[in-house]
C-alpha cells in the first residue's frame, strides 16, 4: 500500500516509518522538520520521499495516487498549543481537515489520525471508553475533537477515517520528547539521580509505548476497510480491559461493519481491530519499554545541526 505519513521527523513518526516499511508499505511523507536539528541517538537515515513542507501549504494533487494517509504532523502538546491558539487551530484543525479532503479527492481509502486521550479532559476514577463524552480542556485537545468531528463526516463507502485516541506515549526515540511524563521522570533520574513527583502521587495517566502506537496504526491499515471509526485510548490498562470485557461473540459483532446503507460510522476499538494478531493487548511494558530503541542503534547522537 502507498501510505502518506505526516510528521515523520517527530518523536513517534521516526519510529513508525521503519515499522510500516517492514509491513511492506511504500511510505511517502511530509514534515516541516521543526525538530530535525536534534537527535538523541544515532541511526536515523533520511527517509526517502519526504516533502519538506508545511502541512498548510499542501496543494491539490499532492496526494494523488496515495492509498492511505497516517496523520501525525501537528503542534503536539498542550503548552505549545496554548502559546498561540490561532496558529494551533490553523495547523491542528484546519490543515488536518484539509489534508483529509485532499486525501479523499486523491483517491485514498483510509485516513488514520493520531488523536489523543486528552479529548476526555480530566478524568475521575472511571475508565474512559469510546462511548465516554469528550471534555477537551485545551486548544490542542479541542482541535483533536474538531478533526474527529469534521473528518468523520467525510466517511463513506470509499473513505474510511480511523481515529486512535492515543494515551501519553513513552519510550526512547531518536527524536526524543522529554516533555512527556515517563520520559521526563526517566531523564531526571538519569541526570539528577532523583525522580521528582510534582503532584501528590495520586494522579493517574494512561501510557502507551511508541512501538505499540506504531503497531496499532499498522493494524488499522491492514484491517478490513469498512465504514467504521476506530477509537481507543490505547493504554495498556484500558486496552486490556476493553479486550477482556468483550466476549468473543460480542467482539465479532463489534468488528463487523455497519450495513453499507448506514450513514452512521460504527465505533470499534483498536484492541478489537488487532485482536486477531495479538489478543488486543499492548505488547511493551513500562519496565522494558524505556530500553527499547526500536530499529535504531542506541549510541548517542554525534550529529550536529543540518
Ligand atoms: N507523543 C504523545 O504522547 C502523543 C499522544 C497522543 C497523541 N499524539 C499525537 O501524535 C502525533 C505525533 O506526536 P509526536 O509526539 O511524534 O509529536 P512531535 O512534535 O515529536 O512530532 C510532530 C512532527 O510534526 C511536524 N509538524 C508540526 N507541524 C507541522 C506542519 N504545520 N507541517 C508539517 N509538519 C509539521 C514536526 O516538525 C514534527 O516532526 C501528534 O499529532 C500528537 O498530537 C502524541
Amino acid at each position: 500500500m502507498k501510505v502518506f505519513v505526516t510528521g515523520v521527523d517527530g518523536y513517534i513518526g521516526v519510529m513508525m516509518v521503519p515499522l510500516l516499511q517492514r509491513h511492506g508499505h511504500e511510505v511517502v511523507a511530509l514534515d516541516t522538520g521543526y525538530y530535525r536539528d536534534g537527535c538523541l541517538y544515532n541511526g536515523i537515515d533520511d527517509f526517502p520521499n519526504v516533502h519538506r513542507r508545511d502541512l498548510r501549504h499542501l496543494k491539490e494533487g499532492d496526494l494523488e495516487g496515495v492509498d492511505a494517509v497516517v496523520h501525525l504532523a501537528e503542534l503536539s502538546n498542550d503548552p505549545l498549543g496554548q502559546h498561540n491558539p490561532e496558529i494551533t487551530r490553523g495547523i491542528n484543525h484546519q490543515a488536518s481537515v484539509r489534508l483529509a479532503k485532499l486525501a479523499k479527492q486523491g483517491g485514498a481509502k483510509r485516513f488514520i489520525y493520531a488523536s489523543s486521550c486528552s479529548v476526555y479532559g480530566a478524568g475521575n476514577n472511571d475508565i474512559k471508553t469510546e462511548e465516554s463524552p469528550v471534555n477537551p480542556q485545551t486548544t490542542y485537545a479541542e482541535c483533536k475533537v474538531m478533526v474527529e468531528r469534521d473528518v468523520s463526516a467525510m466517511a463513506d463507502d470509499d473513505f474510511s477515517p480511523t481515529f486512535l485516541r492515543n494515551a501519553t506515549a513513552f519510550g526512547p526515540s531518536p527524536r526524543m520528547r522529554f516533555d512527556i511524563v515517563l520520559n521526563n521522570l526517566a531523564g531526571l533520574a538519569w541526570t539528577d539521580k532523583a525522580i521528582r513527583m510534582n503532584g501528590d502521587g495520586s494522579a493517574y495517566r494512561p501510557l502507551v509505548h511508541i512501538l505499540d502506537i506504531s503497531d496499532a496504526v499498522a493494524c488499522a491499515l491492514d484491517a478490513p476497510r469498512r465504514r467504521f471509526i476506530t477509537r481507543s485510548s490505547m493504554s495498556a490498562r484500558t486496552a486490556t480491559i476493553i479486550a477482556s470485557r468483550k466476549s468473543p461473540r460480542s467482539s465479532r459483532r463489534s468488528s463487523r461493519a455497519a450495513p453499507s446503507n448506514s450513514d452512521r460510522p460504527v465505533p470499534i476499538t483498536a484492541a478489537t481491530a488487532s485482536a486477531s494478531r495479538r489478543s488486543g493487548k499492548c505488547s511493551v511494558s513500562l519496565a522494558s519499554g524505556m530500553r527499547r530503541s526500536g530499529p535504531y542503534s542506541s549510541t548517542p547522537c554525534s550529529r550536529r545541526s543540518t
